[in-house]
């Protein structure tokens, strides 16, 4: 009898591929896996052969529902302290502009990010990496940004990187030295611009684990002029852009991404029309993020249904930070993503899967259930996929498999 082909076969299961708008539902499907790729997908009724002779373990998983790992495509989540402070002072009507501008927000984190060590930085940082985990997330984009000298974003960005060996999760760093201005530099605002450009950039290529550039385009943090130098440079020395853009304000961010080539622009809520046809022009994605609009309180939403005519990607990820999106919950962002922003429970679904694949320029590689992609899996206890969106209760994660292997989704 020749050899099994496949290392691992998953049977009995319901696949949503993300390989078209209705989520590519294959129902009474199969899944194999060799090599830390997809092998095979497809309806068990297809199968080659008997599953005995085709793995050389065959899982059956009692009817769940099986996606992507989840990518999760706009985080923050290494930083120092906490920010309950902040929350009183929303809770008695301060805005995060205002409190901001009062030395708290950002700085605040960003004074204790530089004072913590890299052992209290990780420890902090993988136990919500794991939170994320236990909600199927595989893949996790971390920025760097509470440090904003040399020496605490290169601290940030290894720190963002050694989280791999915390969790069963691939790891895409972002240097956004660019998330505020220090106060040390209050006055010289082009001066630290040319510290981020002639320096901070470099040093990371040097060091080599930030994959992309990104900054905080705001009235209370960089200018667009100021967004795009550093855009640009960052661009230019090969990492891929990325923008928080028109969150609070109308900054035309949207269609400076679009200028630069960015691969996203990221909340949106003041996009302006022109700035949904920009982004299209340039196939630049839209990650929205309902968590920060809710904590906020935000009295706009993205244009979400210009963004959908327009056909422009639109991801979604849970902007985990202290500040503005306390969330490492994955339901709860698909249910603010449909409740809040009028996503369907698809385009939820899809962005966070293939649409944030988009987004970090991992498209080809993972987000969607096809032979030859990594086989990132996150099997689901749930009748119907849009339950994940639906139910706001704990996770219904099942089993969590990385690269084509079975991992613990809670205590890696
Ligand atoms: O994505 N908007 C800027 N950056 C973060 C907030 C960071 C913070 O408040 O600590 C965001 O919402
Ligand atoms: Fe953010």
């Amino acid at each position: 009898m020749p050899e099994p082909s496949w290392d691992r076969l998953w049977t009995d299961i319901h696949l949503a591929t993300m390989t078209d708008p209705s989520l590519g539902i294959v129902r009474n499907g199969a899944i194999a896996a060799s090599d830390g790729r997809i092998a095979w997908v497809g309806r068990a009724a297809d199968l080659p052969a008997p599953r005995e002779r085709l793995a050389a373990e065959v899982i059956p998983c009692g009817g769940a529902w099986l996606t992507p790992g989840f990518i999760d495509c706009h985080t923050h989540i290494v930083f120092g302290g906490d920010r309950t402070g902040d929350f009183r002072r929303r809770l008695r009507g301060e805005s995060y502009a205002e409190i901001a501008r009062a030395g708290g927000g950002i700085m605040s984190t960003v004074r204790a990010t530089r004072e913590a060590s890299n052992e209290e930085l990780t420890a902090r940082a993988a136990a919500r990496a794991r939170e994320l985990s236990a909600w199927g997330v595989t893949t996790i984009e971390v920025k760097s940004g509470y440090g904003l000298d040399l020496d605490t974003e290169l601290r940030m960005l290894e720190v963002a990187t050694g989280l791999a060996r915390h969790v069963p999760a691939h790891i895409s760093p972002t240097l956004l030295a660019a998330h505020t201005l220090p106060p040390e530099y209050s006055g010289r605002r082009d001066d630290y611009v040319r510290l981020v450009v002639n320096e901070i950039i470099p040093a990371a290529l040097a060091q080599g684990h930030a994959t992309a550039v990104d900054v905080f385009c705001e009235d209370i943090a960089f200018t667009p002029d100021e967004s795009r130098a550093i855009l640009e440079a960052g661009i230019a020395a090969g990492l891929q852009g990325r923008l928080h853009a028109d969150q609070l304000t109308d900054q035309g961010g949207g269609a400076l991404a679009a200028a630069v080539w960015a691969r996203s622009a990221d909340h949106l809520e003041y996009l302006s029309r022109d700035g949904v046809h920009a982004m299209a022009e340039a196939d630049v994605c839209a990650v929205l993020l309902p968590g920060a609009a809710y904590t906020l309180g935000a009295d706009r939403r993205p244009p979400v249904g210009t963004l959908r005519r327009a056909g422009v990607t639109m991801a979604l990820a849970t902007d985990a930070n202290p500040g503005s999106s306390p969330i490492t919950n994955v339901g709860m962002i698909l249910n603010l993503a449909c409740i809040l922003f009028g996503l369907t429970p698809e385009e939820a679904l899809l962005g966070f899967t293939a649409a944030a694949a988009k987004v970090l320029g991992l498209e080809d590689d993972r987000g969607r259930l096809e032979p030859g992609r990594r086989a990132d899996l996150a099997l689901w206890r749930v009748g119907d996929p849009a339950e994940l969106c639906y139910w706001m209760g704990a996770s219904p994660l099942e089993a969590l498999v990385k690269d084509g292997v079975p991992v613990d989704a809670t205590h890696a």
